[in-house]
């Protein structure tokens, strides 16, 4: 077939910050989709050149787009051409396919909306508050300066940026490892360590590792949603166990399980911090049940008096995983954490994670490492720690000082009060009244499973001392 002579197609207008020949691209492409050229079409660059009023040069560029695009096909000898395929480029009107979801989309997406992280949760009171005390806010004391001069050191440094492994730079894992071993009095070498997206992304691996339906996964009750929904959407069976003002009730473990996942330092979302006794008993369970523990230490860096317990993991590192993250003490956004586990765990993550996410962020953990060794990131935290403790102390004296038939008990650590409710009261009654006063509450309803005691979750760490004392005036009206 001889080849068709083009009619001139309309050169479009310009859009802003576009290169002429992008343009010229962009016309020809056009125009071949809306059939105005037909497929073996000879693009001549003088003819559109002198037709359109730029320059050869242009033409010539845009074609050797199209070219690499597919629409443009180079004859030997002859000439360009619209490729005869072009045709197959034009856009076709599809109905979005009724795929049904995955076992584990159904599972994930559960009967209730979870916005992630501890967050704000589905019952809380909804909108914007004059003062807010719902959970998960950042208590805005990111190091903002540290963290882009760590960051703008390590960017340049091309030999670390291109050799990272599944779990992280060795110098970021051993430098938290040295961070655990000091200060938190945790087993760990660098070769326990692997860098995780943030505590949550460790619970879905996890999970996706050692759980499926017919193995069972112990989870605190009230408890942490992160977990209980990783581990459900994999299909396992929930054993949720009680909790009470000593943290859980170690005597209502079940028989037999895969694994249990535990807040021993600080409990979420009630605070309470697991005692010895009951920390013997959790190890010896794990023991006799061949069960590991997860041991997940968020609050460990915002203790408000003394140093939280040492964790489990310190005290028998081959049957405990633990998990932290830098969520709480840099910023929830930057998705950085770890978790620690024996190297035989690790060998099965460094082989799984490729799966999902290759490897963690090189930049991050580059910086992370530097912010670590150098000491920073204890200053920064010196800073940060001393205040949220005086916050937390705000807020406990004023609810001690106003409302002490509640009985407010301090937190031993982390960005939230919990304060339990008289039986009496509703607690979405007073979230609501609350919030017609312009302040934010969160409840404890979503946390649990088993019994429901009213109660509320009193997120501090954002507020100063003003916004703190007028929440529990607003407070006391709303009861
Ligand atoms: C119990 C618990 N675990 C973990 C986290 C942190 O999760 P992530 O590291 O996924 O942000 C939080 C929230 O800060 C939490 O409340």
């Amino acid at each position: 077939m001889a080849p068709t002579s083009a009619p001139l197609p309309p050169l479009l207008p310009a859009r802003p910050g576009e290169a002429q020949h992008q343009r010229a691209a962009r016309s020809l492409r056009e125009a071949a989709k809306a059939g105005v050229l037909l497929p073996g079409t000879r693009l001549s660059s003088r003819t559109l050149a002198s037709g359109w009023g730029v320059a050869r040069n242009t033409v010539q560029d845009a074609i050797d787009q199209l070219q690499a695009e597919g629409y443009v096909e180079v004859r030997p000898r002859s000439g360009s051409y619209l490729a005869r395929q072009s045709e197959t480029l034009r856009p076709v009107a599809l109905q979005p396919p009724a795929v049904p979801l995955s076992l584990w989309a159904t599972r994930a997406l559960g009967a209730q909306p979870w916005r992630g992280g501890p967050g704000i949760a589905a019952g809380d009171g909804a909108g914007t508050f004059e003062i807010d005390l719902r959970l998960g806010q950042s208590p805005g004391l990111f190091p903002s300066e540290l963290w882009a001069q760590a960051l703008a050191r390590r960017a340049g440094d091309a030999e670390a940026l291109l050799s990272a492994g599944e779990l992280g730079p060795a110098e970021t894992r051993s430098a938290i490892a040295d961070w655990l071993t000091r200060e938190r009095g945790a087993a760990v070498t660098a070769d326990m360590v692997m860098l995780t997206g943030g505590t949550q992304s460790a619970l879905d691996l996890l999970g996706r590792i050692y759980l499926e339906p017919g193995r069972t996964a112990v989870i605190e009750d009230p408890g942490y949603p992160g977990a209980r929904r990783a581990f459900g959407a994999v299909g396992a069976t929930l054993w949720p166990v009680a909790v009470d003002t000593g943290g859980l009730d170690t005597t209502r473990m079940p028989e037999r399980a895969t694994l249990a996942y535990v807040t021993p330092g600080c409990q979420f979302p009630t605070t309470a911090t697991l005692g010895a006794a009951r920390r013997h008993e959790l190890l010896a369970w794990a023991q006799r049940t061949q069960s590991f523990i997860v041991e997940d230490d968020y609050a460990a860096d915002f203790h408000h008096a003394a140093r939280p317990p040492t964790p489990l993991q310190g005290l028998a590192p081959e049957g405990v995983i633990l998990l932290g993250t830098f969520s709480q003490s840099l910023a929830p956004a930057l998705r950085s954490g770890y978790l620690v586990a024996p190297p035989a765990v690790l060998g099965v993550l460094a082989r799984t994670r490729p799966l999902t996410d290759r490897h963690p962020p090189t930049l991050d953990a580059l910086a992370l490492s530097d912010f670590l060794a150098s000491g920073g990131y204890m200053r920064h935290l010196r800073r940060a720690r001393s205040q949220v403790a005086h916050r937390h102390g705000v807020l406990l004296d004023a609810l001690q000082a106003h409302l002490p038939q509640l009985g407010a008990r301090p937190a031993r650590a982390g960005l939230h009060l919990y304060l339990p409710l008289p039986p009496t009261l509703s607690e979405a009654g007073v979230i609501s009244r609350a919030a017609e006063a312009g302040l934010g509450l969160s409840g404890a309803a979503e946390y649990g499973q088993l019994t429901h005691a009213p109660a509320l979750l009193l997120g501090f760490a954002h507020l100063g001392p003003e916004a703190l004392r007028e929440a529990v005036r607003r407070l006391k009206a709303a009861l």
